[in-house]
Formats: C-alpha cells, structure tokens, sequence
C-alpha cells in the first residue's frame, strides 16, 4: 500500500514511462526523488549505493533502459549493462535499505512466434538482444530484491521517441508509409502503464504482471488510425515482413494476472490512443 510521504525513487524520470509515472504522482503527497542518468548511472553500482544510502527510498521504480532493437543488437555490452546489470545493481540497493523494487519489462522476452497472447505463465524464449537484455534484468530482481514488482508492457508510447512521433515524422516527407501488416501487439500509453504501476502498489501487489491496453491490432492498423486522428492523408501501405526492426512479430500479451488479483485493467488501445492524440495534437500545435 502506498503511504502518504512514502518516498519513491524514479530512475529514466526522463523517459516515456518514468515521466508519465512522475506526472501521475504530481498531485500525491508522496515524496518523488526524480533521476536519470546525468544524476544516478544505474550502471554504477558505488553511485546507487551512495545515492540510496542518502535517500533511503520506500520503493525503487526501475524506468531507465536502453530500449532500442537495432541500437541493442550494435551495442550488446552496453544493452546488457543497463538493461540487466543496471536492474542488478537497483535489486540489490532496494534489498539493502527493505525498499519495494519495481521493474519494467517488455514483450521482448518472448519470441513472437506464439498465435494466442502471452500470459505471465508462457516461458519466456527472447531472441533479441534487448530481449534477452531486459529478461537477464528480471531475473536480478527475482533473486535479489526480496520485494518486487515486474511488469511487462509492450509497443508503448508516450512523451518521447516512439512509433506513433517517428510515423508523425516520416509523414511529413513521404507520401506513402510501408508498414507491416503481420505484426501484431497491443499499444500501450506510458499514461495507461503508469495507472497500473500505481494500482498495483496502491494493492500492495508483488510479483510478475502483464499490464498492456486491451484489444489488439497490427501496426499497419496501428498506424492507419494514427494517420486518421492526425488528420494527415499520407498513404499507409501494408508491408510483408515478418519482422520489424527486430521486433516479435507476435507481441500481444495477456493481462491475466491484473485479472485474476481484480485489478483495474487498462483501457482498449483505440481509447489510449484517441486521447493521446487528442493531448498531443493540442500540445503540439
Ligand atoms: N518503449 C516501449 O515500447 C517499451 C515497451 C515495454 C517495456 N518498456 C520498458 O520500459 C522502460 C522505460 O521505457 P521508455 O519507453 O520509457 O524508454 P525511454 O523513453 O528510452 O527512457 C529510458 C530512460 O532511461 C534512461 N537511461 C538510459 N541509460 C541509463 C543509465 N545508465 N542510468 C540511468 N538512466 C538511464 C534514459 O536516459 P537517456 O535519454 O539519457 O538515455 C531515459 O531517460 C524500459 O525498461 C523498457 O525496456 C518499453
């Protein structure tokens, strides 16, 4: 359960998720330390230390990673040290002072190959980098912090770099955009993610959660709806590859343990996605 003046430490507090959990918290009596990696590398263990021995942090909310595909694939060492040993180094601050460690995660771990969704029981087969990266980073904070929170998302976009900004982007010089039709997931805003980061230690839950936007499509219809509420009339073609950048082509999660514990699921992605647009086109002119 979160307490008034609990204190909780937010890492990549820059980033699409760690800002949208920040944002939610705004108007909370908690007390938010803010990081990102000019403040705390989490990859430096003696920084962490020092910084949770100052602090002494309730819980610990794990945003900062190297989320990239292709920049992961290029810089292996670099995916790994963030996206595993950085989770490391928070599990084992988290273990020192008795802080909750929340962890975000993704549908990476899985190979895409499956044709029903994901649940928190498939076994986990990632073929990626990142994938493998951030699957290495779950099972720090399994063994290491003795309270934990995983929670996989997936296809999340928010307040930064992500497939709906760059499709926005590459509209405005092509007239046509090749997108892929057999890919499959579920769009998730870093908005609805962080309502159920917040429920979740609201229920004092642990353990591993799916947490994506309900419903499912393609990118090619994931995209053709952005373009709609765009309002733009570039061509949106669908395209034939298995892959795109590395991406499973089978990205669809199951929330089945939001379910089961009765926790507020988030809402459909066409919903998160309209009201995103709605913010962002107004936000952006
Ligand atoms: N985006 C998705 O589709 C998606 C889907 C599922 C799960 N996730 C997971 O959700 C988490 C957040 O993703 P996001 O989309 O919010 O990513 P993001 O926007 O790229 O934010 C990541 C943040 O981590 C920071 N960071 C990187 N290396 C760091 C280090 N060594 N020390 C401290 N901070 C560091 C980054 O800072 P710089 O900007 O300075 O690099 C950035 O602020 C990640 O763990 C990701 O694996 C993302």
């Amino acid at each position: 359960m979160l307490l008034q003046h609990e204190r909780i430490w937010i890492t990549g507090a820059q980033g699409q998720v760690g800002s949208a959990f920040a944002r939610m918290l705004d108007t909370t009596e908690l007390d938010v330390l803010l990081t990102d990696r000019d403040e705390v590398d989490i990859t430096n263990m003696d920084e962490v230390r020092a910084y949770v021995e100052m602090n002494r942090p309730d819980v610990i909310i794990n945003c900062a990673g190297i989320c990239g595909i292709a920049f992961c694939e290029e810089n292996s060492d670099l995916a790994y040290k963030v996206n595993a040993i950085g989770a490391r180094n928070l599990s084992v601050a988290a273990r020192s002072v008795h802080a909750e460690m929340v962890q975000i995660s993704t549908d990476d771990i899985f190979d895409g190959r499956a044709e029903e969704p994901y649940n928190e029981f498939s076994v986990p087969t990632p073929v990626s980098v990142y994938g493998k990266s951030k699957l290495a980073g779950e099972e720090f904070v399994k063994t290491i912090a003795p309270r934990y929170l995983i929670i996989r998302s997936s296809w999340v976009y928010g307040n930064g770099d992500n497939f709906v900004t760059r499709l926005l982007k590459s509209a405005e010089t092509q007239k046509v955009i090749r997108v892929q039709e057999n890919q499959m997931g579920s769009p998730t805003s870093a908005k609805e993610l962080a309502k159920v980061i917040y429920r979740l230690l609201e229920k004092d839950a642990y353990g591993l959660y799916h947490a994506v936007c309900g419903g499912m499509c393609s990118r090619y219809e994931f995209a053709r709806r952005i373009m709609e509420l765009a309002g733009k009339n570039t061509e949106i073609a669908a395209g034939d590859e298995d892959m795109e950048n590395g991406r499973p082509s089978y990205a669809v999660l199951d929330n089945l343990m939001l379910r089961l514990d009765g926790i507020e699921l988030p809402v459909s992605w066409e919903t998160a996605l309209d009201e995103y647009m709605k913010n962002a086109l107004k936000e952006w002119g």
